[in-house]
């Protein structure tokens, strides 16, 4: 196998790659569990877990297995012109584990949401009586739900859509936790409400309690479709499957990506019941590699590993010290300490800087993180983390957050 030095990597990606991310210089050649190496064999405990795809960390044995496999049949893309052997047992599963009972296999968790808006405005159509093209959703302040033009034409943030438009008309953005705002919002044309249960890449944003239920019954009330984007937060990142279910609340439509394939390719869906997902037939939509086999088999793993070792209970667990022990560090750089299950936002005051300096020092202590809107340390370790592993995290984060120094 060709051996590569950090520093080649770095430079390659550098000189041959588009300019439009800003990694910590770290790069990840082996991962087991919780913890990655470098080429040079440095080891890191990664905290940020591919933005949650990793809930079930690397090298996950039973859904390495599950690609192997399949991989070994030879047939990893039959596209949907055929079926597959693979993706009906995925489907059947995914119904089981959302209570929908159809489901749209996908790649992408962008494609996924681009997918739910295009269902949306169908339903719209021909099962709310909506005038063809005037279907309008209703998105949040501070979202995030990806990065195709639809979905950052309705972004509240100008970074990701300066020199992009013009965008798709058809969005409404009100405030985010705000009911009133939201109420004031409906027209007759609304068809849908797309809203992430809590807003990870927003700043590990947490909706006021009851918010999430009582926008459900207004849906009710309003034949509207509360479609839950819980690309980031769902399959058991937050201490429950979905973030959803802290309220007890039952989407619509869910989109899911990410950890449905517990970060070995991309798979994402579409949920929702038949009298909603139905309104597509043939030829209406679709994706050359939606479905193909050998993600369907990682998924199902991936799913299965989620279920059989308990992560969402783990995640409340683990989570719930985590945050204690954080707290307790009763940090000088700290504003606020927020999360629940085991994805936690660590506000930096403003008079310690941004949160960039601190991810450095604790790369510097073996801890993978990453800053989320310039203030926020986000700590998203896969799932299967042990209360040791974390013992040994919180150390290197209380050495970096205790200090009196500001990290430079
Ligand atoms: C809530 C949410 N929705 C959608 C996406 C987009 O997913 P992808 O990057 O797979 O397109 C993300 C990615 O971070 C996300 O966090």
């Amino acid at each position: 196998m060709t051996t590569y030095t950090s520093q080649a990597c770095l430079q390659r990606e550098a000189q041959f790659g588009a300019h439009n991310y800003h990694p910590l210089p770290i790069v990840i050649a082996k991962g087991q569990g919780v913890w990655v190496w470098d080429p040079e064999g440095n080891k890191y405990m990664d905290c940020l877990a591919a933005y949650s795809a990793l809930n079930q960390g690397y090298n996950h044995p039973k859904i390495m297995e599950a690609a192997r496999e399949q991989l070994e049949t030879g047939v990893t893309l039959t596209s949907r012109a055929f079926y597959n052997t693979r993706l009906g047992e995925f489907l059947e599963l995914v119904s089981e584990v959302t209570g929908h009972d159809r489901v749209l296999p996908m790649n992408t968790g962008a494609e996924a949401v681009e997918s739910a808006i295009k269902v949306a405005r169908r339903w719209g159509y021909q099962k709310k009586g909506v005038e063809e093209g005037s279907a309008e959703i209703i998105v949040f302040d501070g979202n995030f739900h990806g990065r195709t033009t639809t979905i950052v034409g309705f972004s509240s943030d100008e970074d990701y859509k300066v020199g992009f438009g013009p965008f798709t008309p058809g969005f409404k953005n009100v405030e985010y936790g705000n009911i009133d705002a939201f109420k004031k919002a409906i027209t007759p044309n609304t068809v849908a409400l797309l809203i992430e249960p809590i807003q990870a890449e927003g700043g590990i944003l947490i909706p006021p309690d009851g918010y999430l239920k009582q926008l459900k019954q207004i849906c009710e009330e309003e034949n509207i479709l509360f479609m839950a984007d819980e690309i980031q937060t769902g399959l058991g990142r937050t201490g429950k499957m979905f973030a959803v279910d802290h309220e007890d609340v039952k989407p619509d439509v869910f989109m899911l990506a990410k950890a449905i394939s517990g970060g070995f390719m991309p798979v994402s869906v579409v949920t929702a019941d038949a009298g909603v997902l139905d309104v597509l037939d043939p030829g209406s939509h679709g994706s050359t590699y939606g479905g193909n086999p050998l993600g369907s088999a990682v998924a199902s793993a991936a799913l299965r590993v989620l279920i059989d070792d308990k992560l969402p209970e783990r995640a409340t667990e683990l989570g719930e010290y985590f945050m204690e022990r954080l707290r307790a560090m009763n940090s000088p750089h700290v504003k606020e300490i927020r999360g629940r299950g085991l994805l936690v936002g660590v506000e930096i005051r403003e008079e310690s800087g941004k949160a960039r300096p601190f991810c450095e020092a604790l790369k510097d202590r073996g801890i993978l993180a990453k800053e989320t809107h310039e203030s926020v340390i986000r700590f998203a370790p896969p799932l299967v983390i042990s209360k040791d592993e974390l013992d040994w995290a919180l150390e290197q984060i209380s050495e970096v957050l205790a200090a009196e120094k500001v990290p430079a």
